[in-house]
């Protein structure tokens, strides 16, 4: 039983009634940062990720599998990682792909012979023997599912990735689930494929067990080098002070229980799901960078209040290059959301906001942001989304319109890389300072461009130093 007097409500900015390490007095580096999205996926994750990862030694992927696309704009080239972690791109770095993950062994393999015959492969991967392994026979079903969904009404189709992603999830929460600890075990490997099997009755045009199998085995011998029990070698990193990126997929409105459900995605992209997917004890958790565009988008289906369409959405389309990593498919695009931005500030326990691809709206009229919904009812609201879809498509967003600033050409790219902040146009500095007064979150990062170098860092808490450069968090 608790004894101790109810402490008072914490004021604003005090963080002594938190545990350890989110404490700003802890005494200690920061040691371990999320990478989150705070809107519909593709906030340009990955590149911030990428950024921040030149003072990793970890960078671990906790979620997701082959839904995912990370692109990387390097100077010799691009890089479009699926089911690995974007800290294998540096020397020095692991990458690891987390035990919360769902990854395809075939595509798995695809994925690094790609990277090594272009010379990519620069760290070194580990895969965790806790993640679960994604079959041919998922995305058979992936498309199986989608089918039943849209034969009983075309309205309720996710609009899926066709990875497998939702079915794989759903065999690990059924416990017939095949991990990587037991992909690389040949007799378990059998037995599980077994049980699997017995489960797909449904689907038609599965491939034959046995043909199967030996394709898995061929493939596991091939990948067991990498597979390893990756709780503990993150643990031994923390103890030592090493510095941990968690790379977060997809995004907070995609999340199973807390986005726009039922169109979402079948695990945790949320700040807990980065704890979940790696093992990583939440009070080791020093911060969590949430990362939005400056404009939204979303692929596949489901409620997007701020969508655009006609010429302005077919421009945010071309300006953004606005197309799936994974898929192809060209992403809806509209307007920066700041109820959803609210929520999924307060749902992750964001402690700095990264804005990303400010370069795509240069040149504008001026910038819609929608500041509030107004619904039906005459309700209006500003931080909370409705649980259901159905509301959350007939809400009214209520816009505030911003000016826009210039285009950002080659000279002004220089400028800023050159300057930093001070060199970015008052109008762009004018709504970042609003996203930070209107969720209480510093926006820290900035990204003007595709290219590792078009990131600046704005300053801890958002109050510029007198030019770019890194962040003081590596240990
Ligand atoms: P699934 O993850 O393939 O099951 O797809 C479920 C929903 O999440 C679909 O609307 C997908 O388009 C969306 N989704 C999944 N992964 C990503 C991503 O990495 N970026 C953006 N959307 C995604």
């Amino acid at each position: 039983m608790w004894n101790r007097a109810p402490p008072g409500p914490p004021t604003r900015g005090d963080k002594s009634h938190l545990p350890g390490a989110l404490r700003e007095d802890r005494g200690r580096p920061t040691s371990v940062i999320a990478i989150v999205g705070a809107q519909f996926g593709d906030e340009a994750k990955g590149k911030i990720t990428d950024y921040l990862a030149a003072q990793a030694r970890y960078v671990v992927r906790s979620g997701g599998g082959p839904n995912a696309g990370h692109s990387i704009h390097l100077t010799d080239g691009q890089a479009v990682l699926h089911q690995l972690s974007v800290g294998v791109l540096r020397r020095e770095t692991v990458g690891i792909s987390g035990p919360g993950m769902v990854i395809n062994p075939l595509q798995l393999e695809e994925e690094i012979r790609d990277l090594k015959s272009r010379h990519l492969l620069k760290g070194e991967i580990m895969i965790s023997e806790r993640a679960h392994a994604i079959l041919p026979l998922h995305s058979l079903e992936d498309r199986w599912e989608e089918g039943v969904r849209a034969k009983v009404s075309p309205a309720t189709a996710v609009g899926t990735t066709g990875r497998g992603i939702g079915p794989a999830y759903a065999d690990r929460y059924g416990r017939w689930g095949i991990r990587f600890a037991e992909l690389v075990r040949p007799h378990l490997l059998a037995q599980r494929l077994d049980l699997l099997y017995a489960t797909k009755a449904h689907l038609a045009d599965l491939p034959a067990k046995s043909e199967l199998l030996a394709e898995l085995s061929a493939s596991a011998g091939r990948l067991a080098s990498y597979v390893r029990a990756t709780e503990p070698v993150l643990w031994g990193a923390i103890a030592r002070g090493e510095s941990i990126l968690i790379e977060g997929a997809q995004s907070a409105l995609l999340d199973v229980d807390y986005g726009t459900y039922p169109y979402v995605t079948s695990s945790h992209p949320t700040s807990v799901g980065a704890l979940l997917g790696t093992g990583i004890p939440p009070q080791e958790l020093d911060e969590v960078i949430g990362v939005a565009k400056a404009y939204a988008t979303r692929v596949g289906a489901g409620p997007f209040p701020t969508e655009v369409g006609g010429e302005m959405g077919e421009y945010l389309q071309r300006e953004g290059k606005e197309r799936g990593a994974t898929t192809g498919r060209p992403r809806r695009c509209g307007w920066l959301d700041m109820v959803l931005l609210r929520y999924a500030a307060r749902l992750n326990g964001f402690s700095a906001l990264a804005i990303t691809k400010a370069d795509v709206l240069g040149g504008l009229e001026e910038i819609p942001v929608a500041v509030a919904y107004d619904t039906p009812g005459g309700e209006r609201l500003t931080d909370y989304p409705p649980a259901l879809a159905e509301d959350l498509e007939k809400v009214r967003p209520v816009y505030r319109n911003f000016p826009a600033w210039p285009e950002f050409t080659e000279r002004l790219k220089e400028r800023v890389r050159r300057e930093g902040v001070h060199a970015l146009p008052a109008e762009l500095r004018g709504l970042l300072a609003f996203i930070t007064a209107e969720t209480g979150i510093p926006v820290e990062w900035l990204s003007y461009g595709p290219m590792r170098d078009e990131t600046l860092w704005l300053g801890r808490g958002g109050t510029a130093p007198a030019h770019g450069g890194l962040p003081p968090w590596s240990p």
